[in-house]
């Protein structure tokens, strides 16, 4: 039989103990401790990516986790990486989650493979699991691996984006019986309004965030946000080997936005994939960091989504928590699943 999820507690907010549906979506390379931490003492969760934080950030794990925890008393989250092509991590991953449970993490964000050593680990612990899925058939797996919640990311999403529309991913998703939130194209809090009415339950933000002077990303980055449009933004394989959301800057448009023929080849071959894309996964957390630290500098591979296009500045976290939780219909409000106006 496949396992169940053990929370009782139906709401996201109720699962998670937060203020506001909102995350701070994990982001290589720019999840920085800051970034995550404001986000949390803001009301809503910010979610590490420890792999940002060790090598983009250079924090050992444990102590990274200690700085946020001195920044906020309040929940913070873990990204959870569990492909297989990514191998050379897993077990690093493991470490990194069983500090986080030692450390009090309870709320992990999994993407990519088959959660199910993350939720063995997190349920035994009274944690709760949410999984980044792009379609049923990924949120039936997820949820046989027994995840409490889904986070349906779109064709709007910077980041490795999937290719059905909010509305599309929520009704393939809505019957499954779990928590949904929408991750992609979330700007602004009509944005926000948008997708709640769709019916999902909470929001997950990447790019609005690194556009936060919490974020460390170079000033570059956030500027080519601010001033980019929805059609500015190209999906481009070339860097880790699946398709990433990318800003089209002047040097994207020079160099192209396809992988090789011969990366092609590597890449769909049955013995040659595995090892094209851990080579691919090493590369693009270097160039990624790179482009991220030097701006234009560098190669500038600046990772949005299309809600860019509702961009249109550079704030503090704690500014735009507040817009986004002063928009939030009552229904998607705290008193919703736990106590405080019902
Ligand atoms: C620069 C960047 C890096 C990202 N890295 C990760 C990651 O390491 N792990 C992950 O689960 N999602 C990652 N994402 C996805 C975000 O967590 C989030 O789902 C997405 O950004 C939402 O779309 P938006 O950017 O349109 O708000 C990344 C997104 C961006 C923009």
């Amino acid at each position: 039989m496949s396992p169940q999820p053990i929370s009782t507690k139906s709401t996201f907010l109720e699962q998670v103990g937060i203020e506001h549906p909102i995350i701070c979506g994990a982001m290589y390379p720019c999840s920085n401790p800051e970034l995550v931490a404001a986000a949390s003492e803001a009301g809503g969760i910010g979610i590490i990516q420890p792999i940002a934080m060790v090598y983009a950030h250079q924090h050992e794990f444990r102590e990274g986790l200690k700085l946020i925890k001195q920044l906020t008393k309040k929940p913070v989250g873990l990204n959870v990486i569990v492909e297989k092509s990514v191998s050379a991590y897993e077990e690093r991953m493991k470490l990194w989650m069983d500090i986080a449970l030692e450390e009090g993490v309870r709320f992990f964000v999994t993407a990519l493979g088959n959660p199910e050593w993350v939720v063995e680990k997190a349920h035994a612990k009274g944690g709760i699991v949410y999984h980044n899925i792009t379609s049923r058939k990924w949120a039936k797996r997820a949820l046989e691996a027994g995840v409490d919640g889904l986070i349906c990311v779109n064709d709007g999403a910077g980041g490795h984006a999937g290719d059905l529309t909010a509305k599309q991913l929520y009704d393939e998703t809505k019957d499954l019986g779990v928590p949904t939130l929408c991750a992609g194209g979330i700007g602004d809090e009509q944005d926000m309004t948008k997708v709640l009415a769709l019916g999902y339950q909470g929001v997950q933000l990447g790019t609005r965030f690194i556009a936060a002077k919490e974020c460390n990303a170079h000033s570059d980055y956030k500027d080519a946000i601010v001033d980019a449009n929805e059609i500015d933004i190209v999906l481009t394989d070339k860097i880790s080997g699946v398709p990433c959301a990318i800003i089209e800057t002047a040097s994207v448009k020079k160099m192209g936005t396809q992988a090789g023929p011969i990366a092609r080849r590597l890449l769909k071959g049955r013995k040659t994939k595995h090892w094209t894309r851990t080579y691919y996964a090493v590369l693009s957390i270097w160039k990624f960091k790179r482009s991220a630290k030097e701006g234009m500098g560098y190669k500038d591979y600046f990772q949005a989504g299309k809600s860019v296009e509702r961009i249109s500045n550079v704030d503090s976290v704690a500014n735009i928590m507040d817009r986004f939780a002063s928009s939030l219909p009552k229904k998607n409000r705290k008193a919703q699943g736990v106590t405080d106006d019902a």
